[in-house]
């Protein structure tokens, strides 16, 4: 029996958790499949990808900080992966590379399903604008919300934003330091990566009020920065982006292997501390 090769690279990526998660995927659903941690570093990255292309490998997931780059390097990309513009799926097929991005159908999934969170008519504010914000502005807005604001400390990037995805929904932009706040945000979402640098930016205080879900694409086995504040305001909840990660990486593997794995008792397995 020929056991299927995929695997993740980034760089670094000895802290990512995927190949637990697919490990635990293939196990429940009884797929001949291995999983690999590949760090490439970014001059090597189309090189080490067409290596794992040509030596019969499956699939990829792709994480920071090469998730942009590759969606130049495929063959074809899906329309969410294009409006992303950031690819952390691939498949290959036929000789052909196909880019998707499955992080905002991770996220929704998380927040809709395991959490029980409905963001339609909802007020949203998303902190940061970087290539995590790009990944699952589109898929939010297509949820339908009341309002979506994206505050970011360099401002120009969250009008870029704004203008790439105004036609979708209603959503606009602010710098990081002066949210404006007329009744406190139903979700916020951080989605800087000041807590994997060790920062703690200001976060705005009046936008949460107790009936304020806070979620943290960020995770670690101790709570985030984010997820520490945001209990201390007094948030309704304060999670971090465990059920995320486990959900974008259900989806990848339904992509490649035409079954959706049960995410509940992976997700459990993983350490939540939020
Ligand atoms: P990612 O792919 O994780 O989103 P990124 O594209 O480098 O990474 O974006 C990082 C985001 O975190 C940006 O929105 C960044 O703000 P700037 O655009 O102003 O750089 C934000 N960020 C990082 N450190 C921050 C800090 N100390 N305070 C506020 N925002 C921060």
């Amino acid at each position: 029996m020929t056991i299927d090769r995929y695997g993740v690279m980034g760089y670094p990526i000895s802290h990512s958790r995927s190949p637990v998660i697919h490990r635990l995927f293939a196990l429940q659903t009884g797929q001949a499949m291995q999983y690999e941690l590949l760090q490439v570093a970014p001059d090597k990255l189309e090189a080490a990808i067409r290596q794992f292309q040509r030596t019969g490998g499956k699939g990829l997931n792709i994480t920071v900080p090469h998730k942009a780059e590759v969606a130049k390097l495929v063959d074809h990309l899906s329309e969410r992966a294009s409006t992303a513009g950031a690819v952390n799926t691939v498949t290959f097929k036929d000789g052909e590379m196909y880019g998707e991005n499955t992080d905002g159908i991770g996220l929704l999934r998380d927040l809709d399903v395991n959490l029980g969170i409905d963001l339609e008519g909802s007020s949203i504010l998303i902190l940061g604008a970087g290539g995590a914000t790009r990944g699952i502005v589109g898929p939010i807005l297509e949820m339908q919300p009341r309002s979506l604001r994206i505050a970011n400390r360099t401002l120009p990037k969250a009008e870029e934003l704004v203008e790439r995805f105004g036609s979708i929904g209603a959503i606009s932009a602010c710098s990081f330091n002066v949210v404006p706040v007329s009744t406190p945000y139903d979700l916020i979402i951080n989605a800087t990566s000041a807590g994997l640098h060790g920062e703690a930016p200001p976060y705005p205080e009046a936008a949460v009020s107790e009936k304020t879900f806070c979620y943290d694409l960020s995770y670690g086995l101790n709570p985030t920065p984010f997820s520490i504040w945001a209990r201390e305001r007094g948030a309704a909840k304060s999670v971090m982006g465990w059920g995320m990660l486990v959900e974008q990486a259900a989806e990848s593997f339904r992509i490649w292997r035409g079954i959706r794995p049960d995410t509940a008792p992976v997700l459990k397995q993983m350490h939540i501390n939020a």
